[in-house]
């Protein structure tokens, strides 16, 4: 995997000299990195999201958590992330920087002392394929309203979307375990993927992030980071036998004139 000369359309990621692989460096920690997931990450995985101060938050993991799961979503993940960076390098004489549909850099990392590394979370970037429903009011582009004759329409629509379209929705879904819980480092993912990969190499305009109602600490993430929440949806979801009211969050770049349909 490893490359003599950095290829320029890895900007601005790192690669590290001993294994070739690119990550990015949380701005503000040292030790705390975010990579492209590996094939044996799972036995990390599956504690965090067995704990139910991880999963009692998140819509997605199976709980409990199997090995299988872990196995299923690094078949998912790996070859996306995989895909990207063979486009990087197959565009890697190309003058200007291309832009590219998916984050390669997903997986939190704390580099430890001794150079070994720990899975401590995940920082995930995707087409918004829910909530197709919440759409800016006609009378007042500052407030959303739910037209749910629209939810089918808007969300095709977006997975049909070329690569760099700006009308694109993404989403937000991220985790860290709780030994690192409220020590500002979702924060400062958040910042660092939107600022490093998500705008200026994927042309992302609108990003969103659901919280399940009650999730005090996600909800802040994002508000620190510019988001604004736009509305609650009431029983959103019934998730392991249970109503879920979701708080949905977004970002918008200031020049965007998306009409959110
Ligand atoms: C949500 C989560 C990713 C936040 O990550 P984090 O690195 O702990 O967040 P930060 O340290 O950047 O904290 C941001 C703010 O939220 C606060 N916060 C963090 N966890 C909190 C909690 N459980 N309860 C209340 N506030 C919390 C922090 O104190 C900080 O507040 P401040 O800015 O006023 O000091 C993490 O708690 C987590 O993985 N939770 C379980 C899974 C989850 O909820 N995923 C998101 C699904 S939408």
């Amino acid at each position: 995997m490893a490359s003599s000369t950095y290829n320029p359309q890895l900007a601005p990621l790192e690669v590290n000299a001993a294994t070739g692989e690119p990550f990015l460096r949380i701005e503000g920690y040292d030790d705390i990195i975010i990579t492209p997931p590996r094939w044996d990450d799972g036995p990390q995985i599956i504690p965090h999201l067995n704990d139910p101060r991880v999963w009692q938050w998140m819509q997605g993991p199976p709980v409990p958590y199997l090995p299988s799961d872990a196995e299923s979503w690094l078949n998912h993940v790996k070859p996306l992330s995989d895909e990207v960076l063979e486009e990087l390098e197959a565009a890697k004489d190309s003058a200007e920087l291309i832009t590219v549909g998916h984050c390669p850099v997903s997986m939190i990392r704390k580099v430890n002392e001794d150079g070994s590394e720990q899975q401590i979370g995940s920082i995930d970037i995707i087409r918004s394929h829910d909530c197709g429903e919440v759409v800016k009011s006609q009378e007042d582009p500052n407030t959303y309203v739910v037209d749910l004759t629209r939810k089918e329409g808007n969300e095709g629509r977006n997975k049909e979307r070329n690569i760099g379209d700006p009308d694109i929705i993404w989403e937000f879904g991220d985790y860290l375990a709780p030994a690192f819980h409220s020590r500002g480092i979702m924060t400062a993912a958040v910042r660092t993927i939107m600022q490093k990969w998500a705008l200026p190499r994927m042309n992302v305009h609108i990003m969103r992030a659901g919280t399940f109602a009650g999730n005090i600490g996600s909800g802040k993430v994002f508000l620190k980071n510019g988001f604004r929440h736009i509305i609650t949806l009431p029983d959103h979801a019934v998730v392991r036998g249970e109503s879920k009211t979701l708080d949905l969050y977004e970002w918008e770049a200031p020049e965007s004139t998306a009409t959110g349909s």
